[in-house]
Formats: structure tokens, sequence, C-alpha cells
């Protein structure tokens, strides 16, 4: 039986290697994308040739949780069941903290964190009643390690890793597992917004010397979804070129 995967942001960078990867190997995707941005949705669905059985697209404001119970539980009956989650969706809002707004902040939360419990929470339960679950949540080096002009990002992003932690230990009874990816600095456009003389000064800090490339971060999502990772769960695994070794 066709096993079905939810994957937030799939249209972004890492998102979009994420969802094909996913594709690639079998998987029915449900990618979801911001409600407003449902024209460029079709474009990204068009451009990569996905049938209406690969890939079905769902609008999905991962900070709004009222809306994530109701377009979940709705998804929920209409495709019997979610096999793999991957709680890709992420912004960043980089400032130094003295100038950061609490806007800034709340804006990180809860698209990157928030959005854990909103997505998380519809699907869970049924997972566990299935025996079967993977729940795979998108982190950051930058959680692990800490990064200056970060301070909402990496909050965020290590906050992940705990939940990754404290739901592993919920889930594990169930055969559901729940680990996280902590990628670095990878070729997105998120990363080629930083100005060219940092993002210069960040590689040559990279003992690999170079960006990750996103489909590096999917095949470590393909691996977690699996079923040879059956029995790994609150791990974090890194995919950063040797940035953070911990
Ligand atoms: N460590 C120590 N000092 C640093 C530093 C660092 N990593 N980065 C910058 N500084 C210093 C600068 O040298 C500068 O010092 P001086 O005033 O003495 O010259 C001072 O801090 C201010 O730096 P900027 O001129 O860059 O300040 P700014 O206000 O223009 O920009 C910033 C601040 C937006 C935070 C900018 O530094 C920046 O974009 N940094 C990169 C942040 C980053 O890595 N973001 C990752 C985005 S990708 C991502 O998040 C994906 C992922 O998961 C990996």
């Amino acid at each position: 039986m066709t096993k079905v995967a939810l994957v937030t942001g799939a249209k972004g960078g890492i998102g979009s290697a994420i969802t094909q990867g996913l594709v690639d190997a079998g998987y029915r995707v449900i990618a979801t994308y911001f409600p407003t941005g449902e024209a460029k949705a079709k474009e990204w669905f068009a451009e990569n040739n996905y049938s209406d059985s690969q890939v079905r697209l769902l609008p999905l404001d991962v900070t709004d949780a009222a809306y994530c119970e109701e377009a979940l539980t709705t998804l929920l009956k209409e495709e019997g069941k979610i096999d793999v989650l991957v709680n890709n969706a992420g912004i960043t809002r980089d400032s130094t903290f003295k100038r950061m707004t609490v806007q800034q902040w709340k804006e990180v939360m809860s698209t990157n964190l928030d959005s854990l419990f909103n997505v998380t929470h519809p699907l869970f339960a049924s997972m566990c009643d299935n025996g079967f679950g993977r729940i795979i949540n998108i982190s950051s080096v930058n959680g692990l390690k800490g990064q200056f002009g970060q301070a909402n990002y990496s909050a965020a992003k290590a906050g992940m890793i705990g939940f990754t932690k404290a739901l592993a230990a919920e889930g594990a009874r169930y055969g559901v597992t729940v680990n996280a990816i902590a990628p670095g600095y990878t070729g997105t456009p998120m990363v080629e917004a930083i100005k060219p003389e940092v993002l210069d000064a960040i590689k040559a800090e990279i003992p690999m010397k170079r960006l990750a490339q996103p489909n590096e971060v999917s095949a470590s999502v393909n691996f977690l979804a699996s079923d040879a990772a059956a029995y790994i769960t609150g791990e974090t695994l890194s995919v950063n070129g040797g940035l953070y070794m911990h």
C-alpha cells in the first residue's frame, strides 16, 4: 500500500528536494504551502511534472492552530492516513539581538516552533493508532551551535530538538519514531539571501568548504522515513559538512 507523507513548506529550497526524494521513493506526498501562495504552488507543481497521485497541494498556515486542526482532520479522513510527517516550513528574520524587534522574534517562533504543535497534534494520535509513523523535524546547525544574528532562529531550532526528544518518548511504544535533521548551510534562496561577504566568511568555516546540496538533506529524510530506521528515535542527524561536530 502506498505510503503517504506530508511535507510543510514543500515548495521551498529544502522542501522541494524532500518532496522530490519522497516521490522518487514511491510516496504520495501532501505538499503544503502558505495559503496566499496558491499560484506559485501550482506553477511549482507543473514545473516538476507531478501527477495528482504523486503530489497533492494543500494550503496550510502552519502558524494557525485552528486552521491546521480543521484542515488536517479533513485531510486524514480523505487520505485515510499519514505515515510520514516532515515539519520543514521555516523562516529567518536575522538581526543582531540589540536591533531585533518583538515581531521578528514572534514571526520566527510561530513559523518555526509553534508550527510543530499545530501540524503534529492533529496527526499524531492517528499515527499511534495505526502503529506506524515517522515524524521528521527539520532543525538547523544553528539550533545546535547558536549563530550570531539569529537569537530567534537558534532558539526556535533548538526548541525543535527538545520537542523531538519528548515526542519520541511518547511515540516509541506505538511504532512512531520522531527524529530531527540539522542541516548546515544549504544552497537555497534562504542562504543566498545572506550578504555575500558574510556568506563567504561562513563558507570558509565549513570544513568541506561548500554548501550542502538540498538533495543531501532529503537523502536523510528518506532514510529516517524508511523501515530500516525503525530503531532510531529522538535523534538529531547533522548534515553540515563538519561545520559543527558534537
Ligand atoms: N561572529 C562575530 N561577529 C560577527 C559575526 C559573527 N559570526 N558576524 C558579524 N559579526 C560582526 C561584524 O564583523 C560587525 O562587526 P563591526 O561592527 O566591528 O564591523 C558586526 O558584527 C555587525 O555585523 P554586520 O555588519 O553584518 O551587521 P548587520 O546589522 O548589517 O547584519 C546580520 C547583521 C543580519 C545578523 C548579518 O551579520 C548576517 O546576516 N549574518 C548571518 C546570519 C546567518 O548566518 N544567518 C543564517 C541564514 S541561513 C539559515 O538560517 C539556514 C540554516 O539553518 C543554516
